[in-house]
């Protein structure tokens, strides 16, 4: 294309101009700007409340509900026996950001080669391959990601998956009381993250504690698990140091064995069922000189010696506690590298879309 102030021609392979349909886009400028924030990263991360307000606000307005139902009745998704996600990066624990990631679209034409019953792109680029190319598309309304790190894109994924739950389980006859207590859950994340947001001073002096240091192991359980892995990439592609995420079960099954005292573990450690068993594992580490930082709810965590902790919100539900215990790693990933001096919002060796195999 050939863009000037005041028009644009396109043209095709052999170079002869075509016309193509226009679209207009709701961007603005401010979409562009840091606002005052160091790095478009800390703008994102800042932004994660209102992005969840615009997800919650797409459920409402029965946004979700068109997008999905728009190109047909709902008698095919009635149908879902099962689903299958797939994405990369830190998609690849919720689904797409750009659209144009060249592993997840070779995916999707694959499963529409094989005759799935439908496919759906999640995804935050409504021009985009992949949600052009899916038979429905769900959007993220995240708005124009610059970072390199993706933050709020992840948030508003995780929010959106909740919400595709909430609308598909109508189709499966949902109780209505099921649904209000989701619904309400979800409408409090805002709050809850501004609340995370607002201890970003502690977290900073976390990231300076982390100062210097090569390896990082990342545990959580459960639901957990996933926010230790994109806690560990968060880590590794913006700070360079070497992160690594286990289910905290899997400890004694190999990396007990690298901690000393030059190995922070920082763990995710939510109230409620697993607690005590990941408690246990962090006596492992702490027998053995790892320094340890804990991401937890229950302020007895930090009476039990657990000195470099981070107190939560508490009673969180399942569909809250991995959106929550998100922010904190996404802060911290970010302090360091602020504190190495690294380019931040374009780390070295990376490319926000990735679009080759
Ligand atoms: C690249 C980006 C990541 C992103 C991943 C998947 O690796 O640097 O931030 O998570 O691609 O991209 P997508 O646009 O499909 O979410």
């Amino acid at each position: 294309a050939q863009i000037t102030a005041d028009q644009f021609s396109v043209f095709n392979q052999e170079l002869n101009e075509v016309e193509r349909k226009i679209t207009t886009s709701n961007m603005t400028a401010s979409n562009f700007s840091k606002e005052g924030y160091r790095h478009f990263m800390e703008k994102e991360i800042f932004e994660q409340p209102e992005v969840v307000r615009r997800a919650y606000g797409d459920y409402v307005t029965g946004a979700i509900k068109g997008a999905l139902f728009e190109k047909s009745n709902a008698s095919d998704l009635g149908e879902i026996k099962h689903i299958q996600i797939c994405a990369c990066g830190t998609s690849y624990y919720a689904i797409s950001q750009s659209g144009e990631t060249a592993d997840t679209l070779a995916a999707l034409r694959k499963a529409k080669e094989q005759n799935y019953i439908g496919t759906i792109a999640i995804c935050n680029v409504l021009e985009s391959s992949l949600a052009r190319e899916a038979d429905r598309c769900l959007p993220t309304s995240a708005g124009p990601e610059i970072g390199v790190a993706s933050t709020k894109a992840f948030i508003s994924q995780l929010v959106s998956v909740a919400l595709l739950g909430l609308t598909l389980g109508d189709s499966i006859g949902f109780s209505k009381e099921t649904k209000q207590q989701a619904l309400s859950e979800i409408k409090r994340l805002p709050e809850l993250i501004e609340a995370v947001l607002n201890m970003s001073g502690q977290i900073e002096e976390l990231a300076w504690d982390l100062d210097g240091r090569h390896h990082i192991l990342f545990l959580g359980r459960g639901l957990h698990y996933p926010i230790a892995l994109e806690g560990a990439l968060k880590m590794k592609e913006i700070s360079y140091v070497h992160a690594e995420a286990y289910p905290a079960g899997e400890l004694k099954h190999g990396p007990l064995a690298l901690v000393d005292e030059d190995m922070p573990v920082i763990a995710i450690a939510p109230s409620g069922q697993l607690l005590q068993k990941i408690m246990s594992n962090l006596e492992e580490v702490r027998a053995r000189g790892g320094q340890l930082f804990v991401l937890a709810d229950d302020e007895n965590i930090t009476k039990n010696g657990f000195e470099k902790s981070l107190i939560l919100p508490s009673g969180l539900t399942m569909l809250q506690s991995p959106v929550v215990y998100t922010i904190p790693l996404q802060l911290l990933a970010y302090y360091v590298a602020l504190h190495k001096g690294n380019d931040v919002d374009q780390p070295r060796n990376l490319a926000k879309s990735v679009t080759v195999e």
